[in-house]
Parts: structure tokens; sequence; C-alpha cells
């Protein structure tokens, strides 16, 4: 099975090959059923995270405490990085003490920086540009629910965010069509989604950016979304609610997708802004699956690269 390279960084899903991916979701699987063990017995994972986080650091610890490693938290305020201590100098430290890192920060190129420099491997907890571990838990939960990706179409509604591009990547690797609708100057980042064509084209999917939710959903596997305004992005806020009105996951819209569509959504939500609690709550809504299946991706990170 091809997951990804010992020793190296994930900082995009563009960091491995489609064959990684699926290789990836395969032993995440195997691991959640027992069918696999792994271990990471004296390996250290340290946390980096600039920005607030409930699934993201706990179950990156809980995956380090229950294949046997340990976890150790360098949130900024209780070291260096706090006061300005430079991104590569920090680096080149922890590679000595802890055998990986996860960093939650704003800029991809911080993340790139701290890869640069360190000597371990550098996991994309999130950055404003992508969010690739949660886009494994994506369709790990879309594969639990249909039993396949290939050919399945995705709709995301909402804003072109770090979700938005992970799941444009991670759809087109995992050969799943993806739709994004958002409003208009909410589109995703155009490299990525000349990017994630090249990958579609490859894996013989389709990548529909628009900004007519409806296009978007008609005929999906999967209704996704995500929140108007993101970390770093609260003085925005009310302003989005108006502009993103219309990109709302609610009954009426996902009654347009097909009849058995699964409802995703990253957490945390907003009810009644990006999704209706009768959706979120409603017999469709996979998220805890979702969210559970973060666990079990972690698990499968950690044991491909530390
Ligand atoms: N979905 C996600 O990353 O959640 P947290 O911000 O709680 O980690
Ligand atoms: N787009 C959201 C995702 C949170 C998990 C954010 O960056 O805040």
């Amino acid at each position: 099975m091809s997951t990804l390279t010992k020793g190296k960084d994930f900082l995009s899903i563009d960091d491995c090959s489609s064959e990684q991916f699926l290789g990836l979701l395969s032993l995440a699987e195997q691991l959640k059923t027992g069918k696999r063990t792994a271990s990471l017995r004296g390996k250290v994972l340290g946390l980096v995270f600039l920005k607030a986080s409930t699934r993201t650091r706990v179950s990156f610890t809980v995956a380090m405490y229950q294949l046997g490693g340990q976890v150790i938290d360098l949130s900024p305020s209780n070291t260096q990085v706090g006061r300005g201590e430079p991104v590569r100098d920090t680096a080149r430290i922890l590679s000595r003490y802890v055998n990986a890192l996860a960093i939650r920060t704003f800029a991809q190129a911080e993340i790139e920086e701290y890869a640069q420099y360190a000597t371990i491997p550098v996991i994309n907890a999130l950055t404003d540009l992508e969010h690739p571990c949660q886009i494994l838990a994506d369709l790990l939960t879309v594969q639990e629910a249909f039993g396949d990706l290939a050919g399945r179409k995705l709709a995301y509604i909402g804003d072109g965010n770090n979700v938005a591009h992970s799941l444009l990547l991670g759809c087109a690797k995992a050969g799943v069509s993806v739709a994004i609708a958002t409003p208009t100057g909410f589109a995703p980042d155009p490299a990525i989604v000349a990017r994630a064509e090249e990958i579609a084209a490859q894996t013989g999917s389709n990548v529909i950016i628009t900004t007519d939710p409806h296009e978007a959903v008609a005929d999906a596997d999967a209704l996704y979304t995500d929140v108007w305004a993101s970390m770093g992005q609260e003085e925005e806020s009310i302003s989005r609610q108006t502009l993103f009105r219309d990109f709302q996951i609610n009954s009426t819209l996902l009654k347009q997708a097909k009849p058995n569509a699964i409802v995703l959504h990253c957490l945390p939500a907003h009810r009644e802004e990006e999704i209706t609690n009768e959706v979120i709550e409603g017999p469709q809504s996979w998220v805890w699956q979702q969210a559970e299946n973060r666990l079990h991706v972690q698990k499968a990170v950690l044991a491909s690269l530390a």
C-alpha cells in the first residue's frame, strides 16, 4: 500500500499522489476497523497551534496516545514563538527534540518555512490556504457512506477557503467530481482550481466552479459547507452574512441533490448561517462520523510519516 513517504512533510493535498491519497484512506479504514495496527512507541509529536482547535488538536493527541506515542503542546503563548523567536530557529531546535510537528497557522509561507528548516516531518493542521488532514477524513466518510469514491460528485457551498482548496485537490485525486459554489468575489484560488483541473483530467473527474448553488448540487452524492468567515476573518463575519445568504445548506437545497446524498461539514458549524439546524441534525447528516474519522486519518498520516 502506497501512503506518505516516511520523513516527508504533508503541507498540501498535492504533496501526495492519487495513489498515496487513496492508500492513506485505505490505511485509515484498516486502522479504524482493527484490520491493521501501527506503533509510534517512543515518538513525540509537537503541536504548534496559532489558532483555536478542538477536533484537530484532540484527534492528533489521541491518535498519538493510542499508537503508543506522546504529544507536547507547543502553543506560542508557552514558548518563545510568542515572543518572536524566528521560525527558522524554532524549526531547527524542535527537530532535535520531537519526531514530527503538526502546525496550525495563518500563512502557508510560514508552514513552508518550518518545513524548510525542520529535519522532521511537518504536518499542515490548517493554514489560510489548505486543510489537508480534514479532507482525508471527509473522503473517508464519503467512501464509508457509498462503498466507493470514483465517479461520485461532491458539492461545496460557501466560501472559497482553505477547506474548499483542499477539497478541490483531494476530490480530483480520488476521482470524485467536485462543484464549488461561492458568491461572486469569493471563488477559490485560480491556481488551485487549475491544478485540480489538471489532476481531474488524469482521474476522469470534473471540476465545476460556479456562483449558482443549485447548479452545484444537481446530481451530487455529498453536500458540504463550512463557515462563511474563517479564523482571521472575524471582522468580515457580519458583512458576509448578507453576501452569503443564498449559500446555505437547507432542506430545499438538499432536495435538489441525489435522494440519498449525505451532508458534511468540517465543523465548527454556525447553525442557521451556512447550514440549518434541521439539516445538520437530520438523517442525511454524516458530520459526526466525519469528525470521528479525523482520528483515524491522523493515525494513518502519523504512522506513514513519523
Ligand atoms: N474541523 C476542524 O479542523 O476543527 P477544529 O478547528 O476544531 O480543529
Ligand atoms: N475554514 C475554517 C475551517 C475551520 C476548521 C477556518 O479556517 O476557520
